[in-house]
This record gives C-alpha cells, structure tokens and sequence, in this order.
C-alpha cells in the first residue's frame, strides 16, 4: 500500500516508518521537524535500505496534505503528527488544542476531498483518566484528566462521528499504553530535549551520566513497592500493531457496537518504577541512583491494559520483555552518547 505517515520523523514514527519498509509498503512522511530531527531520515534510509518520500509540512496545511495524497496515490493514512507532553498541555491547552484537534480536522477534510478514507490514528491511554478498575479495558468511560488527553478524546469523537455520517470511511483508533524500547539497530528511540518526563529516558540520562540519579516521585501510592505502575510496552510491537490494524482496516467490523473502532495497545502487565530500575540494571549491568521525590500531580497509581480486543480481532500480540525494552532503550543511548 501507499501510506502517508504523518508524524514519521518522530519516536513512534520512525519506528513505524520501519515496520512499513519492511514489509514493502511505500511510505510518505509528512512532519514540521517541531519535535524531530532530519537526521533520522538518513537512519531510515541506512537501516532499510529503501528511500521513503519526506515532506516538511504542517498537517494544519489542508492543500499540502491534499497535494501528497493525490501525488503519492495514498491508500491509507497513518496520523502521528501531534504534541504528546501531558505537563506542557496543562501549562498550554490552546497549543494542544490547535495542533493536535485543528491538525485532525485538517487531515481529514484533505482525506476526503482526495477520497482516501483509511485511517489510522495514534490515541493514548490517556483518554481514560483516572481509572475506575484495572485492567482498563475499551469498556472502560473515557474521563481524561488533562488539555492533552481530551485532545486525543475529542479526535476520536470527531472519527466517531464521521463514521457515523459516512459508512465509506475506514478508521481504527488505537490507544497506546507506554512505548519504551528502540530498534534493534539502536539507531533511531527516543531522544527527547531537556530532563525527559518519561522513565525510561530519564534512565537512560543517568545510566550515561547526564543525571546524576532518577527522580522517582512518590513511594507511596497504592501499589505492591508504593511506586506508580504502568504497562511499558516495546516501541517495535507497538508498530507492528499499526500493521496489524493496516491489515484490518476495511473489514468493516463493528467491534463491541461502538461506531468507532479502538483498541488498547499494551501488554496487559505493569511494572513498578522500582520494577523497571531494576530490570534495566540487570540487563544492562549498570547502577542506576534514585531518590524519592513527591507525587507530581496528576499522576496516578497504577495502569495497565487489556489488550484482549487488539488480541481477538486484530490478531495482534505484544512479544517483547521488558528485559529486551530496557536493552533496546540502553543501546539506543549508546549509542548516541558515543
Ligand atoms: N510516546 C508516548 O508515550 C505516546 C503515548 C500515547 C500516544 N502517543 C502518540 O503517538 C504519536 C507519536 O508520539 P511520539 O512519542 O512519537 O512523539 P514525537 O514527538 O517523537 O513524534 C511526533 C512527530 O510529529 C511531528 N509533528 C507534531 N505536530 C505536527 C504537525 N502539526 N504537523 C506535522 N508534524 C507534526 C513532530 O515533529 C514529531 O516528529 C503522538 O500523536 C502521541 O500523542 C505517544
């Protein structure tokens, strides 16, 4: 297929990108380099040996999305493009509103002026909130708890209502968990600028040096050590799930009755902060420092997927342990710190 990878340059993306080449699809990559860098174009060209088309551009730009779609003759469109920090959301809504909502709306207005109708969309777990039982199933309410997850929320209200008004349309949303972990190349993971909001980055600084210890905030929350539980899940099955719902896009199934098909996409298991410290220095052979520090707001104690719907109807599975996320992530970090 022809697919238009919005967001390709990013973390998730270039991951992504891969799996496509792989499987010898042709890809398009639209991306405004806003949290990227152009290098990761030539470690896609070196890793797959194939040569993806890539267009800086803005999604927000309907007339670019729709010129791509008719010069690359799009089967089926791939959106990444988005801002993903949940703090920097909070201290700038109209931003998260803007790019990520407006991104959307621009995308599909382009979609369906060029009549390409299959989408896949990057959501998150986010779109829950605080949950009311674990494991979070699709049944569970959407309740996000900040700008960034009722953008994803409100997108997926859009999709729903689009597939409610026009049965021509193809779309599976699906919701991460938390991709960790990089390509087995170590050339391409997640680099983000600055002290990293996420764990396993922050592991990586200190594990080269960058920091010296992890900030691991708070110790007493309801969970087996008291430190906060998620369900990590290798940023290389989290792409082949993108395949996978490539694979079942227009089988026009209405899963569960809802209008809109979501899935949840992680591995069904949490670990601990203290957990995946832990993991990390074993793989890896490495001490990684801590210190407790107070809750941060809004973080809460433990969530963690079932993938089950992913599992049954897309027929996908996560594989990769999380021995082989924290020795992916460190090899990445390596190798960008050599
Ligand atoms: N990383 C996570 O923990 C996580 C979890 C759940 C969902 N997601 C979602 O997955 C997607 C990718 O996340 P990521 O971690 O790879 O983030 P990332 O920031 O590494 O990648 C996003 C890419 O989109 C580009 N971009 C942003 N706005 C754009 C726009 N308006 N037009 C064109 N390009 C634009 C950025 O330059 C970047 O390359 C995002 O939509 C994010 O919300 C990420």
């Amino acid at each position: 297929m022809n697919i238009l990878l919005t967001g390709g340059m990013g973390y998730i993306g270039s991951h992504i990108a891969l799996s496509l080449l792989h499987d010898k699809h042709k890809v398009t990559i639209l991306d405004n380099l806003s949290n990227s860098n152009i290098e990761v174009l030539n470690s896609l060209k070196f890793i797959s040996s194939e040569e993806p088309n890539f267009i800086k551009g803005d999604v927000i730009n309907t007339e670019l999305v729709a010129k791509l779609l008719k010069d690359y003759k799009v089967d089926a469109v791939i959106h990444l493009a988005g801002l993903k920090a949940v703090g920097e959301s909070v201290s700038r809504p109209v931003m998260y509103y803007k790019n990520n909502i407006l991104g959307a709306v621009s995308l599909l207005e382009a979609m369906k002026s060029c009549n390409v109708l299959n989408l896949v969309f990057s959501s998150s777990a986010t779109v829950y909130g605080i949950p009311n039982f674990l494991p979070i199933s699709e049944e569970h309410p959407c309740k996000p708890n900040n700008p960034y997850g009722r953008s994803k929320f409100y997108i997926e209200e859009i999709l729903s209502d689009l597939v409610i008004t026009d049965k021509n349309w193809n779309i599976i949303s699906l919701r991460y968990f938390n991709p960790v972990g990089s390509h087995e190349s170590g050339l391409i993971g997640d680099h983000p600028n600055g002290i990293p909001n996420n764990l396993m980055p922050f592991i990586n600084q200190v594990a080269s040096g960058q920091q010296t210890h992890l900030k691991v905030f708070g110790n007493d929350y309801d969970t087996p050590d008291g430190t906060g539980v998620r369900d990590y899940i290798h940023v290389e099955d989290l792409s082949n799930a993108h395949l996978a719902a490539l694979n079942n896009i227009d089988s026009n199934n209405n899963y569960q009755n809802y209008p809109l098909n979501f899935f949840n996409i992680g591995t069904g298991k949490g670990y601990s902060v203290l957990d995946v410290v832990h993991a990390f220095e074993l793989a890896n052979r490495l001490d990684i420092p801590y210190k407790i520090y107070p809750r941060r707001d809004g973080d809460i104690a433990s969530s963690f997927a079932d993938p089950k719907k992913a599992n049954n109807f897309l027929g996908w599975k996560a594989k990769q342990s999380i021995d082989e996320m924290c020795l992916s992530s460190w090899n990445f970090q390596k190798n960008k710190s050599q």
